[in-house]
């Protein structure tokens, strides 16, 4: 990386709604990182969450991107609005690390990571619940060899639909929402971690009712239209020859299928939900009378939104973070193909690709248990 990175890591967020709650839960347990701004269009919001942190000031956008003590933007700002912040976040020559998805376009994540290189600063990307001892202990029983050369795995999310709970569900429903969008990029990232980069893929994609009706909150009863496809499903073909199916679904109503699970030439595994951080890790093998929970082998204990930031700040100069842009991008392809696929009827070949994330040893992750 051109610009240093010096511990602790100084960071400004932008994008001060829903989702910086969890990320302010993790962060003061983070040695190597400190929150020193906040910023967002909405500056009440910036400065609600000032007056909760001694220490943290509200900012204009500009101001914190321009801001001598801030070394790394994170951008917790809307999909739409990840690429041209992140763009204005290198301009300044700082690094950033984006929500998911990297950009609402691989063509706009396309220009971020090629801003990126030339000014010489890192790009890192949401999730990093694939950081966590879930998917890491079930990484590690691949690496180790329990069940064998890997052939293939299911990926499951189904959900009767987000305006059940959501009060402003409009967003799922239009192009570059839909379930894939929206949850894919906690699977593709899982599914790469585990079974490595994605040469091809086929999808099949519906949608069952042209509108839906919110049910909670002040807009409740009136209809949102679907101009998206809310049932996705596809073929990743791996560039190791493994094969995932993927189910992504706003429109089943439930499921008992496990949300990931790996098949081996002699062992199948049941990984828990790549949204969450934990969870257990059961393993079937060849010669077993029955599923066993794996002991926790490997990741980041205790995990939380933003342990990836920390995993980016101690990763050496010039390495890729392991929730890096790389990665962001390649999922990000490979979500974008699985519905074009779906529109024209025909695979679609994968131009990026990324190094497999160097494995995560089981590492503590909680330094000080209460905030600075
Ligand atoms: N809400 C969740 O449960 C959740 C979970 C995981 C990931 N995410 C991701 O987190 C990101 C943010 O989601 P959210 O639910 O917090 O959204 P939100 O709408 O609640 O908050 C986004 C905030 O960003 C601000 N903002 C938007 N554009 C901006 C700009 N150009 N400059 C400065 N500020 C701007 C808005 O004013 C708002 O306060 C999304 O990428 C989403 O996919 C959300």
């Amino acid at each position: 990386m051109g610009q240093p990175v010096t511990l602790p890591l100084t960071i400004g967020i932008i994008g001060c709604g829903n989702i910086i709650a969890q990320y302010l839960a993790t962060l003061p347990r983070l040695d190597a990182v400190r929150l020193v701004a906040v910023a967002d269009l909405d500056p009440a919001r910036a400065q609600a969450v000032a007056d909760d942190y001694p220490g943290v000031r509200a900012l204009g956008v500009q101001e914190l991107i321009d801001d001598d003590e801030v070394q790394l933007v994170l951008n917790l700002t809307v999909p739409a609005a990840h690429a041209e912040v992140a763009l204005r976040v290198i301009a300044a020559g700082k690094h950033v690390y984006g929500e998911k998805p990297l950009a609402a376009t691989s063509a706009e994540a396309a220009e971020v990571l090629a801003a990126a290189a030339e000014a010489g600063v890192v790009v890192g990307c949401a999730p990093d619940t694939v950081l966590g001892t879930g998917i890491q202990t079930a990484r590690r029983a691949i690496d180790d060899g329990l069940i064998g050369a890997p052939i293939s795995a299911t990926a499951t999310m189904v959900t009767p639909g987000h305006e059940r709970w959501h009060p402003n569900p409009d967003f799922y429903y239009v192009p570059g929402g839909g379930p894939l969008l929206d949850m894919g990029p906690y699977y593709v990232s899982a599914l790469v971690t585990l079974l490595g980069p994605v040469a091809s893929v086929i999808g099949a994609a519906s949608h069952t009712r042209d509108s839906r009706v919110i049910s909670t909150g002040p807009r409740a009863g009136e209809p949102v239209p679907v101009s998206t496809d809310t049932h996705v499903t596809g073929v990743l073909v791996h560039e190791s020859g493994a094969l995932s199916t993927l189910v992504m679904s706003f429109d089943a109503v439930a499921t008992q299928s496990a949300n990931l699970e790996v098949h081996g030439e002699t062992g199948s595994l049941i990984v828990p939900d790549p949204n969450h951080f934990d969870g257990e890790v059961k393993l079937h093998r060849l010669d077993d009378e029955s599923w066993s929970t794996l002991p926790v082998s490997a990741g980041y204990v205790d995990g939380g939104r933003g342990i990836g930031v920390q995993d980016l700040a101690l990763t050496a100069r010039g390495d890729e973070p392991r929730a890096g842009g790389k990665l962001a991008f390649h999922a990000l392809e490979v979500m974008e193909s699985v519905l074009r696929s779906a529109h024209s009827g025909r695979a679609v070949i994968i131009e990026s690709s990324c190094d497999r994330p160097a494995a995560v040893p089981l590492t503590e992750v909680s330094l000080s248990p209460t905030p600075r």
